[in-house]
């Protein structure tokens, strides 16, 4: 019969893969725990409604690249990303009433039909921290701080952060306007993509990958507005002052205008992480200001700002690590004696195993120094005087000790 296989775009993560999982997760709890930031988990789909109003219609991936299915007659759409949920649970619980800041991070999985390759899938793995209730810029640089101390914590370094601001509502409608106007000669030789872009959102004009239409946006012309400081002098104190945090602290960052995000709710602050060890597919985390967001979604006007990083792209900068093994190897020619000594040794905290098919002893014993650090023998002599012998199989030292002192041996 033919075997079924794995989707396109998505991955098993085997159980060798696991520790470095582990370690990603681990981390994020103890990273963002020093921050006051508390984990949160919302569902994996919501209703496509949510993300349509959230993370903008004009935007890629609500008009490609979501997964929506119809139930009961409501469109449900797998989540594409997480800020929408998050802030539709902050809503919901009434969150707004907590005393601000309210920190929450969050790891799960997320769906894009994209065009799968290296560092691209379609089911992928977000780990993200979203900071509500607070305007100033100290919590930009707080949650720039967030970001690149988990990646530090991680071990890794190779990495640079990118900056832009993209001002309000208001500087930016003076910006796409001027921008749309020095681009209007050209319209024509723009890609379909940009050709849409430029009616819809001109901003995301400047993310476009397409050659011709770089070329158009790097003349002269283009690019005096694209560098000018189009933001408002509220806006730009605000970006200072996040720059002046993040020099005192010794962040490096460099500013990159054509930074846009492929999300609508950005506002003021935008950041991207890049690594310079992953091919084409290299931002590792994407953020940035959504002040506008809990209120468009229903709620309470708050402030907020925050990030996502992709895990698969982690995971494959931090490379493999090895999983740990087994402590203890029970041996013996009774199972009855071994399972019920595998049992006490794990209610008192150690990792055990024994063979569950009752092999001879040597087989056992092989076994044993193939998955454990120690084998604890029970040969009948062991049994009768109440003691077990321990070899240790990376030295392949032995002792035998009263069962009583095993633990403490061990341990
Ligand atoms: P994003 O830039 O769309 O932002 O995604 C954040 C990160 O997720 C990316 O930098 C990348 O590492 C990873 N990622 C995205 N798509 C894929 C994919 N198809 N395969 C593998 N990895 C992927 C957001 O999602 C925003 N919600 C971030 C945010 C939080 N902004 C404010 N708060």
């Amino acid at each position: 019969m033919a075997i079924i296989k794995v989707q396109k775009g998505t991955k098993d993560i085997l159980p060798a893969e696991m520790p470095v999982w582990h370690f990603m997760e681990e981390k994020a709890n103890e990273v963002f725990t020093k921050y006051g930031a508390k984990e949160i988990r919302t569902p994996i789909f919501e209703a496509t409604e949510l993300f349509a109003r959230g993370v903008g219609d004009t935007t890629d991936i609500v008009n490609k690249e979501m997964y929506t299915f119809e139930k009961s007659e409501r469109s449900l759409t797998l989540r594409p990303e997480n800020t929408a949920g998050v802030v539709r649970a902050f809503i919901e619980n009434g969150m707004h009433r907590l005393s601000a800041p309210v920190k929450l991070w969050y790891k799960g999985p997320m769906f894009r039909y994209e065009r799968p390759q290296a560092g691209r899938q379609r089911q992928f793995h977000q780990v993200g921290v979203e900071v509500f209730g607070i305007k100033q810029a100290t919590a930009d640089a707080e949650v720039i701080l967030m970001a690149v101390n988990y990646l530090k914590a991680l071990g890794l370094n190779d990495l640079s952060v990118e900056l832009n601001s993209l001002g309000c509502p208001e500087c930016r409608e003076v910006f796409k306007t001027k921008l749309k106007e020095v681009i209007k000669p050209y319209l024509n030789e723009l890609c379909p993509d940009c050709q849409a872009r430029y009616e819809k959102n001109p901003l995301r004009l400047l993310d476009c990958k397409v050659e011709e239409c770089k070329e158009i946006y790097a003349k002269p012309e283009i690019q005096a507005i694209i560098q000018s400081d189009f933001i408002c002098e509220e806006c730009a104190s605000h970006f200072n002052e996040l720059q002046g945090y993040l020099n005192a602290l010794n962040i490096n960052y460099s500013i990159n205008k054509l930074l846009v995000r492929g999300l609508d709710y950005y506002n003021r602050t935008v950041f991207e992480i890049k690594s310079n060890n992953l091919g084409s597919q290299n931002a590792v985390c994407g953020g940035g200001r959504y002040d506008s967001l809990v209120r468009n979604l229903g709620g309470e006007d708050t402030p907020a700002i925050g990030f996502a990083m992709g895990m698969e792209r982690l995971a494959a900068l931090i490379g493999n690590k090895k999983d740990k093994k087994t402590v203890a190897f029970v041996v013996s020619n009774s199972p009855l004696e071994a399972i019920k000594l595998t049992e006490e040794l794990r209610a008192k905290g150690i990792t055990a195993e024994f063979d569950l098919t009752n092999k001879k002893f040597v087989k056992q014993l092989e076994k044993a120094s193939k998955v454990a650090e120690f084998a604890v023998i029970l040969g009948e002599d062991e049994i009768a005087a109440g003691k077990a012998t321990v070899k240790n199989l990376a030295t392949s030292e032995q002792k035998t000790i009263a069962r009583n002192d095993l633990v403490e041996y061990l341990k």
